[in-house]
């Protein structure tokens, strides 16, 4: 990594937009599979030996401290499959094998995501006990009908006792919906929307359906027998979206998630301002930065084969690869411009070794997608945010 790199890290602590270091532990188990989820998330029957999963976790995350020491945890985030299946004390002993090979920052964000179908007053006490302070919880909709359609094994009703639980428990909860749904109208939406930010704390994360391969929803779709809303019904649905949330005082910090001022998820900032994480579980991918090369590195996705690797070598990686300045380059504009924010422009020159081409800032500028801010940073603007793929495209050709 160029030795620019470390200097234009100090500007950005200065700044306070330093990403930091995260940990993500994945649960890999669900209670049903959803037909639209192509997360790693697999259902079983038998009963789950949580013990013999926190040995293999706990072993992952010696193995990983062992390449990058000394780190101080901004936030620890338990993604799944549906962590809230866990046991507590699985949390909990998690939790201490981390705070036994890192340190963590005296505000850490400890996030764990919880499926409404799972959640109860009990066991929330028990994560908080063991340290979690952020819940984020899977809504989805706040629609019987829709969740039906969606597979989801829970009421609107439920759902919402789900966020009065975790708004009793957790100093922060988020909770997530899907719009852009099988038949769903701008008016239903707006509506849908409204009620869900009167139950909404600091933080709201909206996602477009979108239709993943391999999935039940996939093949419906290609069968013609799942109509999703055509292209200026989404665009429609988008913009909604934004003026609903905005006017509620919850903007857009990154393209599906929204906040009030500080209420931003520090997890996923770590991801978008391309910090260093540490990808523990099934599955799970990371990014570590081991004596000036960035590593990028992903595990089996299998739970079984994960354990059975785990436990013959002492990790379950299966891609460990160091990314070239380029790879680097590409993926901090991929992650950086879908924050509202944007990049720091001397960060990408640094890392790419070359700034982003100038003619090409120039004419999307021109076109009104982004723009360059006094501080050296290149964001993409609200009407360039529905097209933020091509404008990434076009800007790492
Ligand atoms: C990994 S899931 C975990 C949440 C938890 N298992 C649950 O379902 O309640 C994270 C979020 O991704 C979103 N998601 C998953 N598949 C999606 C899709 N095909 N389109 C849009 N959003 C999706 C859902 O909102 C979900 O809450
Ligand atoms: S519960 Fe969540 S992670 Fe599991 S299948 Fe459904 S959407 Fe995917």
């Amino acid at each position: 990594m160029a030795l620019a790199e470390p200097l234009a890290r100090d500007a950005r602590k200065r700044a306070g937009t330093d990403a930091g270091f995260g940990v993500y532990v994945h649960w890999p188990f669900c209670l049903s599979k959803c037909p639209y989820c192509d997360f790693n998330s697999h259902v079983r029957h038998a009963a789950i030996d949580e013990a013999r999963f926190v040995r293999a976790f706990a072993a992952e995350i010696a193995a990983t401290a062992a390449r990058i020491p000394g780190r101080e945890a901004v936030s620890i985030f338990f993604g799944g499959g549906t962590p809230s299946l866990m046991q507590p004390s699985t949390v909990g002993a998690i939790l201490d094998a981390i705070a036994r090979h890192w340190s963590l920052a005296p505000d850490v964000e400890v996030t764990l995501e919880a499926n409404p179908t799972s959640v109860e007053a009990t066991r929330f006490r028990g994560y908080r006990a063991a340290g979690v302070n952020r819940v984020s919880l899977g809504v989805q909709a706040l629609d019987d009908a829709a969740l039906a359609a969606l597979g989801r094994l829970h009421s609107a009703a439920e759902a919402l006792a789900a966020v009065s639980i975790a708004r009793a428990t957790f100093p922060r909860y988020s909770f997530d919906l899907i719009y852009a749904r099988p038949g769903q109208t701008v008016a239903a939406w707006r509506d849908e929307l409204a009620r869900a930010i009167a139950q909404a704390g600091d933080h709201l994360s909206l996602y477009q359906l979108t239709i993943e391969p391999d999935t039940p929803f996939a093949t419906l779709h290609a069968a013609g027998k799942l109509a999703t809303p055509d292209d200026d019904t989404a665009r429609a649905l988008y913009d909604a979206t934004q003026d609903v949330c905005d006017a509620h005082g919850l903007p857009a910090y990154e393209i599906s998630n929204h906040a009030r001022p500080g209420g931003q998820c520090r997890h996923n900032l770590v991801y978008w301002r391309y910090g260093e994480y540490a990808g523990i579980g099934p599955g799970a991918h990371g990014r570590l930065d081991v004596n000036g090369r960035r590593y990028a590195t992903a595990a089996e996705k299998n739970p079984e084969q994960w354990l059975a690797l785990v436990e013959a070598r002492g990790h379950g990686l299966t891609v460990d690869e160091t990314l070239t300045r380029t790879e680097q380059a590409d993926e901090l504009l991929l992650m950086g411009l879908r924050l509202a924010e944007g990049i720091e422009l001397a960060r990408y020159a640094a890392v790419a070794g070359k700034p982003l081409d100038p003619s090409r800032i120039a004419d999307l500028a021109q076109g009104g997608l982004v723009e360059t801010t006094r501080e050296g940073r290149l964001r993409v603007t609200a009407a360039g945010f529905p097209l933020l793929d091509a404008v990434v495209a076009d800007l790492a050709a």
